[in-house]
């Protein structure tokens, strides 16, 4: 989704904001732009593409003088990926960069188009642009809040106004902004990846705050009257973002995957007790989106299944608005990999004004629902550069597995918790000699990388596992491609079989193993082409693909899942996919 950088200090503006933009690039976007101001000056710069084409436009223009400015990536939602809609957006004096969606903006045009006023761009951002323009007043402040007032929906702004060349402003309501102070200069930006190479100091606005940004300092408001701010000092472990040899990041971090479950799992492993106690609640509703919510579902069914606890889990878009009823005591479990996906925020804050205990089980520690959920467990994925997660995911089902056997021990239906521990502690190396199967994912990757509808069917757990490997492969190979509870198929899907189509039936939980056999010989039967991944037991009667180690109930999921990123990773190495940055997508999705 969009990035916003902005600086104002001693410091060449375009090297600041020119790193800041490559270090929000994992967000996906399909334009970039800049914006510096001088003298009264302002110079813009956009460019439709990569980062690349602008630094090469950036090339030839004498711009080392500059030392404040602003600086976008656009992901685009109102209009395409044109020069014109590009950000930054200039009417009059103002000059400005936009993180969010406007939602009330065809009523607002319409209304400034009866005032005569004619729109240079498709966007939304622009319509905020004039307004600022319109009621701009030597009392700046006044002026930001006055439109605020009048905009629906959600927005981080980076503003530039023309008469004042030693001040920026920036507003933050329901889109990610931090402020980084350093020594005689000031930045900002939608995440701390963009600056903490040049600062540790952060603040971090809440919601309708507008912030007054100076070389000196930064002086925040909220509804117009000043509020003291703490200034967060944070050390951001400094990231590999090297591929490592690895011809792709997703290749990578697939690979990181045992090592970095050995790291998460440590800390709860040896001392179990830290493993928050849930056996106070009735209910547990997982809230989540994309492959988030698709660790949630293992987590549900484990919750259910394995500590008799009743889960729902919810695409965070519809938890927000559906009524929700909390009957009785209620744990909201919001799990997301960046902790900025604006939807789950949303979610938080409602089950919080419902007065329902939230716990995340999130990645990034200075993120939005780390800061705001009751309580937090973090995945320690590191950075995930990939659009496409692979490791942060095998995270959340290890907590979430590790959460459920918890509950379970907690309500003494798991008695024997030394063996599942010592399996969990065993873990990365299973993990390890999955991952060593690689050439056999390549082989079934070559198999289907040709056709054009792919299934996956499985039952229960196995159904979990099979949205998020249907997910995997359709996001990075671009492959149609579905997951079905393997008895449903005959509902209705299975007319889209044909010769050919691959079906990949997952089966690992032995207590429905030959219900889903059954529909795999269904779809045999109708010309499909079956790809079984099971179990090295359970494929002792079947004649699987690929098997992988039999380990308990609680772990068995964290299996399959490489097995599958990589089948997805190859299926898309060899269409030639964009496969660390699939069209279209976006790594935080921070608007709804
Ligand atoms: O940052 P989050 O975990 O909250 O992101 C949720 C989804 O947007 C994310 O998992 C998405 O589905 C990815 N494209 C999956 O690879």
């Amino acid at each position: 989704m969009c990035g916003i950088v902005g600086y104002i200090g001693n410091k060449s503006a375009k090297e600041v904001l020119l790193s800041g933009l490559k270090n929000l690039e994992y967000r996906g976007y399909d334009s970039s732009g800049l914006a510096f101001l001088q003298n009264g000056k302002i110079e813009i710069i956009k460019s439709v593409g990569k980062i690349s084409n602008l630094e090469k436009k950036l090339e030839s223009m004498e711009l080392d003088d500059y030392t404040m400015g602003i600086a976008h990536t656009r992901w685009a939602t109102h209009g395409g990926a044109t020069l014109l809609n590009a950000h930054p957006h200039q009417v009059g004096d103002i000059t400005l960069v936009h993180n969010g969606i406007i939602e009330n903006v065809d009523v607002l045009k319409e209304e400034l188009k009866h005032e005569g006023i004619c729109f240079q761009s498709e966007t939304d951002t622009e319509v905020i642009a004039v307004l600022l323009n319109k009621y701009l007043e030597k009392d700046v402040l006044k002026s930001i809040n006055q439109v605020m007032n009048k905009l629906k929906g959600s927005f981080a702004l980076g503003i530039i106004v023309k008469s004042q060349d030693h001040r920026l402003y920036v507003v933050k309501k329901d889109s990610p902004l931090v402020i980084g102070v350093g020594e005689g200069e000031t930045f900002f930006a939608s995440d701390i990846t963009a600056i903490n190479t040049y600062t540790n100091d952060f603040i971090f606005l809440d919601e309708g705050e507008i912030a007054e940004i100076t070389k000196e300092d930064v002086i925040v408001y909220s509804n117009l009257h000043k509020v003291e701010k703490k200034v967060n000092t944070i050390h951001v472990e400094a990231q590999d973002k090297d591929k490592n040899g690895f011809e792709h990041f997703m290749l990578k971090e697939i690979y990181e995957e045992p090592s970095v479950l050995e790291n998460t799992l440590k800390k709860y492993l040896d001392d179990f007790k830290q493993v928050p106690n849930l056996s106070k609640y009735e209910e547990i509703h997982i809230v989540a989106c994309g492959s988030a919510m698709y660790a949630g579902m293992i987590g549900k069914t484990l919750l259910e299944e394995e500590a008799n606890t009743k889960s729902i889990v919810e695409v965070a878009s519809e938890y927000r608005y559906k009524k929700n009823i909390y009957n009785v005591k209620t744990l909201v479990i919001l799990v997301s990999q960046s902790g900025e996906t604006a939807d789950t925020i949303a979610a938080l804050r409602k089950a919080k004004e419902n007065g329902q205990d939230t716990l995340a089980v999130v990645n990034v520690k200075t993120s939005t629902i780390a800061r705001e959920a009751d309580q937090c467990i973090f995945i320690e994925a590191g950075e995930e550069i990939a659009v496409a997660t692979t490791k942060a995911y095998m995270l959340q089902v290890a907590v979430l597995s590790l959460l459920a056997l918890k509950l379970s021990y907690d309500k003494k239906i798991v008695t024997d918790i030394d063996s599942y521990l010592s399996d969990f502690k065993k873990i990365p190396g299973f993990v390890k000699n999955v991952i060593d199967k690689e050439s056999i994912c390549q082989k079934i990757a070559k198999e289907i990388y040709r056709c054009e509808d792919v299934f996956f069917i499985g039952r229960k757990i196995d159904y979990a596992i099979c949205l998020e490997g249907s997910l995997k492969l359709k996001e990075v190979s671009y492959i149609h491609s579905e997951a079905y509870q393997a008895g449903e198929l005959k509902h209705g899907t299975i007319s889209l079989i044909e010769k050919g189509t691959p079906v990949f039936g997952i089966i690992t939980d032995k207590t429905i193993a030959e219900k889903t056999i059954s529909n795999i010989i269904e779809v045999t039967a109708r010309g499909a082409k079956k790809i079984l991944i099971t179990t090295d037991d359970l494929n002792q009667s079947m004649d699987g693909d690929l098997s992988v180690a039999t380990i308990n109930q609680f772990l068995q999921p964290l299996l399959i899942v490489p097995i599958l990123q990589l089948i997805a990773y190859h299926t898309a190495k060899l269409r030639n996919c964009d496969i660390d940055k699939p069209k279209n997508l976006a790594k935080s999705v921070t608007v709804e």
